[in-house]
Parts: structure tokens; sequence; C-alpha cells
């Protein structure tokens, strides 16, 4: 009897090992969130700071960002929106909303990736899956931001296969930014932004969407200041 109950669990352990969900990420990112800027300057930014930014291997979403669950109408004039997997994008996305003093909101999937999501050499997974298909829109979890009041928008993201990852196409395909100015940035490996931002504006039909920017992963509060104010 023992020769099969032993093996029987020993295969029941591996498959629970090899499941890609992962509980704690689920329950890590199942809501959306608004932070003000003063939970933002709270925000530890050493996790962003310790991913690293090339492609040499896949991300680690054991650093996946620290979700806040808090939702405020600030009557700020400026938001910053970001999706970001393995938590840079979410650094600087923090940094910019200091700076310009305002809200954030991140952009949270309904279905988390995990690393092996991430896996971008793997021509089977499921960011590979996704960006081999410019209709696939990945859907998001509880959707609740509205630009309402607001007259700027930061939109930030990582450069997915060169473009921005489609969940964000599912973002601007379903909010108005008529009337906003929006500021696209990226972090990435090394590519630049290319065609991502344009690409969004296209896919978003109105709102006046500047050229934006690749930002480093770790690039200062006065560095992003001196960018902004280079923005035109
Ligand atoms: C599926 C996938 C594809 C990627 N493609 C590129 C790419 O084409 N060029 C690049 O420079 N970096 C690429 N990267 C690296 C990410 O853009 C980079 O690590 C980014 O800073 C991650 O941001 P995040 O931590 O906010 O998710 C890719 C990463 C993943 C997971």
């Amino acid at each position: 009897m023992k020769r099969i109950i032993i093996p029987f669990l020993m295969m029941l352990c591996m498959m629970g090992l090899s499941a890609c969900g992962n509980s704690e990420n689920e329950s890590d990112t199942a809501s959306s969130v608004t932070i003000t800027q003063t939970e933002a300057q709270q925000t530890e930014t050493a996790e962003q700071e310790e991913n690293s930014n090339d492609m040499s291997a896949p991300a680690d979403t054991t650093a996946a960002p620290e979700k806040v669950d808090h939702v405020e109408t600030t009557g700020r004039d400026t938001i910053v929106v970001f999706f970001s997997a393995t938590g840079t994008t979410k650094g600087v996305a923090e940094r910019i909303a200091n700076v310009t003093n305002a809200d954030l909101y991140e952009i949270i999937p309904a279905e988390p990736y995990c690393d092996a999501d991430l896996d971008w050499n793997d021509k089977n997974s499921r960011t590979t899956i996704e960006m081999n298909d410019p209709d696939a829109r990945p859907a998001i979890a509880d959707d609740i931001v509205s630009f309402d009041g607001y007259s700027t928008v930061y939109i930030g993201y990582p450069i997915w296969w060169g473009d921005a990852p489609r969940i964000m196409s599912t973002f601007v395909e379903t909010h108005d930014f008529s009337g906003l100015t929006v500021i696209p940035f990226c972090t990435s490996g090394g590519s630049g932004i290319g065609r991502s931002g344009s690409n969004l504006a296209s896919q978003a039909g109105n709102g006046n969407w500047l050229d934006g920017d690749r930002l480093d992963g770790g690039i200062s509060e006065d560095e992003l200041s001196t960018w902004i104010s280079g923005l035109n």
C-alpha cells in the first residue's frame, strides 16, 4: 500500500509547486489603487531599485509591488497612471507623483502575471502570446479611475517586445482622454519608447498626447523635475 501512496503524495506536491498562479500574488493584486502624494512619499522605493533592468533573465515577481488599498478624491489636477509587472515602473511613477504633487493610480491585471507569464524566452508564455496578438486585451481588475477634474495624466508602463503591454491598450480604449494632456513614460531593459506612446494615443482616440520618454528605473526626483520642465 505504501508503495502506492508515497509516489502519489510526491506527485501531488510537485503539481502544487509547478502551478503558475500564486495565491499570494492573487490577493496582493486583487484591488485597484489610488494613493495620495503623501502616501506615495512614504512608500519604499528600494524594491524598485533592486529590480534588474536588463533582458538577460526573466523578471522575478517575488519583488511585486506592495498594494495600497485606498481610494480618495483629492482635488489635484495631475494623476500618474501606471502598470508595472515587477516594480520598476511603479518606482518611477511614485517619484513622478511626488515631484508633480499628483495622485497615483495602478492598473492591476484581473489575472496577475506570474514569473512563467513574464518569461520572454518561452514562445508559449502568456506575455509572448499576448504581444504576438495586436488584438489581445487583458482584463483589468476593478478599474475605478475617472479623469474628472484632472488636466494632466502621466501614463507609465514597461516595454514588452518593443511596445506597451496589451493591458495598456485595454486601459486607453476604455477611458476618455479628451481635454487632457497625456505624457507617456516607460521603463525597459534598454529599448526606447519607440512608437508605444503614439500607438496608445491612436488607440485612445483623443487627448493631447506628448511624445513621452523612456526613463531609467533608478531616475532621481531631481532628474525627473528636469525631465518634466523640458516637456512640451
Ligand atoms: C515579456 C517582457 C518583454 C520585454 N521586452 C523588452 C524589450 O523589448 N526591450 C527592453 O528593453 N526590455 C524589455 N523587457 C524588460 C522590461 O521592459 C523592464 O525590465 C522593465 O523595466 C520592467 O518594468 P516593470 O518592473 O515595471 O514591470 C521585457 C520584459 C518582459 C517581462
